[in-house]
């Protein structure tokens, strides 16, 4: 890769007994903002460790900007970090925090002040430059934690679930001004969280992680609308999960027997399922549509409506197969449609690449 900034390769991490991480691969480029999402233990905070040098792995190999960085100390590698709880220092006013780090590398006072006061500038800190950390926001708190992390201009920001401590409706606000200082800095930001929401609202690629395994890399689109696993197809968003046999498999096309209809989805793109087999697929829930007139799709099967859960502007609408016994296939739809939708049968249908065949 060209612009490649950073290299994991082949790294694995063992507390004593525990494998904190497996063999992870991965390549990023300069100016990407990556995320790693999974759940509690799967290893996130040790890979941003061992990236920030705060952890030594135990095989392979870590690469900043074409050096072997692997053991080398925090502070020779040009990467900086953010922790959760911030670790702004209490007794420093906004302007001594941001500055502490460029004192540390020896730069001259009017360097400090004059880069300090752009950071302030930049992240529109100017105002509260006096204050200590427990004079602002936590809104606030955040741009001084990143002011700081910034200062030194590392070539790699790391992450650790940053916006951990706020509150919904603030967090809503920070996701978007981190991302907005992530485009206009254009630095790399390796980020953490178990939100998959502040994941997709983020990131450029995610990582889905489980148990210390790479499940899989790629833009939010791709693992919303193509997850290649059931983890992820679960750990993302809401789905329909249809688990059915493999009749045929052309190219990345499978035929799927289910309930008595046949269906047709996309094969995983790391390998297609076998014929014979039993396999899941994921639809998504606003990708199935449900009409009183058969709807001219590959997908289309007769079923009636058995709920309706009202979610303001849409309405989550359950709908089973005719006489079937088998888990409501849901659906989102408008909630006018929702509405006028009758209890006779209807019909519900959806595109073959709608239906991402799961890999396992
Ligand atoms: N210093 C350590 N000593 C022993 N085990 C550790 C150590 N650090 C992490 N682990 C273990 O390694 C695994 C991965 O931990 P890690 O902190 O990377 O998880 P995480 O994905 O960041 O989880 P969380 O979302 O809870 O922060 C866990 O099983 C954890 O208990
Ligand atoms: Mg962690």
């Amino acid at each position: 890769m060209t612009d490649e900034i950073v290299k994991i390769d082949g790294v694995s991490k063992r507390f004593g007994d525990t494998v904190a991480l497996h063999r992870l691969d991965m390549s990023i480029r300069a100016g990407e903002f990556v995320t790693f999402l999974g759940p509690s233990g799967c290893g996130k905070s040790t890979t941003l460790r061992i990236l920030g040098g705060f952890e030594t792995p135990t095989t392979g190999r870590v690469i900043l900007n074409g050096r072997d960085v692997t053991a080398e100390p925090p502070n020779r590698r040009r990467v900086n970090m953010v922790f959760q709880d911030y670790a702004l220092f209490p007794h420093m006013t906004v302007r001594r925090n941001i500055a502490f780090g460029l004192e540390l590398k020896g730069l001259t006072r009017p360097q400090i002040a004059a880069r300090s006061d752009d950071l302030m500038g930049f992240l529109e800190l100017a105002p509260l430059a006096d204050r200590l950390p427990d004079q602002l926001s936590g809104g606030q708190r955040q741009r001084v934690a990143l002011a700081r992390a910034l200062a030194p201009d590392p070539d790699l920001l790391l992450l650790d679930e940053p916006l951990g401590a706020l509150d919904a409706k603030l967090r809503g606000q920070v996701q978007a001004e981190l991302k907005s200082i992530q485009r206009r800095t254009s630095k790399t930001f390796f980020f953490v969280t178990h939100d998959q929401d502040e994941a997709l609202t983020m990131s450029d690629r995610i990582v889905v992680m489980s148990k210390g395994r790479v499940e899989q890399v790629g833009t939010p689109e791709d693992l919303y609308f193509h997850p290649a696993s059931r983890f992820v197809a679960d750990f993302i968003g809401e789905t329909n999960l249809i688990v059915g046999r493999v009749a045929s498999v052309r190219g990345d096309e499978v035929a799927l027997d289910w309930n008595g209809q046949r269906l047709i989805g996309c094969a995983p793109r790391d390998g297609a399922p076998v014929e014979g087999g039993t396999v899941a697929a994921s639809v998504r829930l606003e990708k199935l549509m449900l009409s009183e007139t058969r709807p001219d799709l590959p997908n289309v099967v007769p079923v009636r409506i058995v709920s309706k859960v009202f979610k303001g502007s849409r309405t989550e609408v359950g709908v089973r197969v005719d006489g079937g016994d088998e888990t409501p296939l849901r659906a989102y739809v408008d909630t006018a449609l929702g509405h006028a939708l009758g209890d006779g049968q209807i019909w519900a249908g959806w595109s073959a690449d709608a239906m991402a065949v799961l890999r396992d």
